[in-house]
């Protein structure tokens, strides 16, 4: 295309000179698409024979400088006569053409590799191989010393306007770049995209608090399952069979396995069980976990709820020993100013029984809460897992999770833990 250009320019030239129209008279144009005849621009740009039999590129208008076919004989008579060759003045040199053709190339090489860098490294290459020291265009504006006195402007000029052009695209390219490397640009003024803050639930922290004031008590933490055989949850824990607690309206029973009749735990007791049939004494450990009752709900029954088992078993231990652990307990956990209260009882598996009672803040006020019970362990229980009672003696408690946070924070009914609203769980 730059050579074509160049081409016409040059052609436009010779025919307004005077020396042409003097003896070739008024040139005449051709449309894109016209036949140019034969000869009309033979040997004008060697390399370039627009003359030969063509067509005019698609949107280029062209002068026919002549319809006189110039033959080779003729040239080759007159000793190139052609005026157009003649003229040094007014028409391409082979060396400018030839200059101006790898000027345009370099042009089109540099643009294509260009639109092909994709990173900062690539683009630098691409500078150093085109616009460096020793780039292809340094190559060529060395080369204009060889041009001659008339040539030497229109190329340099040429090769100007190259570089300029190559410079600016190449900031260009290089902005593009940098722009989606950096990915989209930070409007610091957009509203952010407010994230959904997740805590723990209510009663997850107050398990996790109570158990760190166990531990620092000395407790460790036992387990057990949550489905269990009848001797964890009743025969070992002095509950035999045909006492009133094994009623099935009262048990969730799930039949057989291996011959053992299955049920959902209904209290955190059975790991006491669990707890001396796999540990030697002395042990002093805490359990934590579901227990299930077939309980209709309402404000203050679910089918399932949480319990704090603690049992200590060691040689000599009281229900001083128990009443101190409670105390202890209810200091660190309601503050300085809690108190402990325990009104005897019956439970199968301590002897004696008491409900424990402990006073804590209840918006603002100091009140009497019922969270369980305890006792000092029944002999019965620890001749079951094997243990001699004249040896060996435990206390043990069993608090209520739900009732402590419910007291805590003011819950007034114990579905809303468990339905997992949201808006309720944001409060604690
Ligand atoms: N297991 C009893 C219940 O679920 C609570 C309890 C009472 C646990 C006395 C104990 C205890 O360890 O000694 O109601």
């Amino acid at each position: 295309m730059g050579v074509e250009i160049a081409v016409k320019r040059s052609l436009e030239r010779v025919a307004r000179s005077a020396e042409f129209t003097a003896t070739r008279g008024t040139p005449r144009t051709a449309d894109s698409g016209d036949l140019i005849p034969a000869g009309s621009f033979w040997g004008l740009v060697p390399g370039h024979n627009f003359g030969a039999l063509g067509e005019i590129p698609r949107g280029y208008r062209w002068l026919v400088l002549s319809s006189d076919p110039v033959t080779e004989n003729e040239s080759r008579t007159r000793g190139r006569v052609n005026p157009y060759t003649s003229n040094p003045m007014s028409l391409p040199s082979p060396d400018l053409s030839a200059m101006i053709l790898r000027i345009d190339s370099l042009r089109e090489e540099a643009l294509s590799a260009l639109a092909g860098a994709t990173s900062i490294t690539t683009l630098e290459s691409w500078r150093t191989r085109f616009l460096g020291l020793n780039g292809q265009l340094k190559a060529l504006m060395g080369a204009l010393k060889d041009a001659s006195r008339q040539e030497k402007p229109v190329l340099g000029q040429r090769l100007n306007e190259l570089k300029v052009h190559l410079e600016a695209a190449l900031e260009q390219h290089r902005c593009t770049l940098s722009l989606s490397a950096a990915g989209p640009r930070l409007d610091v003024t957009e509203p952010g995209i407010p994230l959904a803050e997740g805590r723990r639930h209510v009663l997850s922290r107050t398990i996790d608090e109570i158990i760190a004031v166990f531990g620092r008590m000395g407790f460790t933490v036992a387990d057990g399952p949550e489905v269990e055989d009848e001797w964890h949850n009743f025969t070992a824990l002095n509950i035999p069979a045909g006492h009133p607690a094994r009623d099935p309206g009262d048990n969730f029973y799930m039949g057989e396995q291996s011959g053992v009749r299955r049920l959902l735990r209904t209290q955190t007791s059975t790991v006491q069980i669990r707890a001396m049939e796999s540990q030697k004494p002395p042990l002093k450990v805490v359990a934590v976990g579901r227990v299930y009752r077939p309980d209709t709900h309402d404000a203050t029954h679910y089918s399932m709820f949480h319990q704090i088992e603690g049992l200590c078993v060691d040689r000599d231990l009281s229900l001083v020993d128990l009443k101190t652990a409670l105390l202890q307990f209810a200091h660190a956990y309601f503050g300085g100013d809690a108190e402990v209260r325990m009104r005897p009882s019956f439970f199968p598996f301590t002897e004696p029984s008491a409900e424990v009672d402990m006073k804590m803040h209840i918006r603002g006020q100091l009140q009497w809460v019922e969270i369980g019970g305890c006792g000092m362990v029944d002999p019965n229980v620890l001749t079951a897992v094997g243990l001699d009672p004249e040896v060996w003696r435990g206390y043990a408690f069993g608090l209520g999770i739900e009732r402590i946070a419910m007291r805590r924070y003011g819950i007034t009914d114990i579905r809303w833990l468990y339905e997992n609203d949201a808006r309720f769980l944001r409060q604690f």
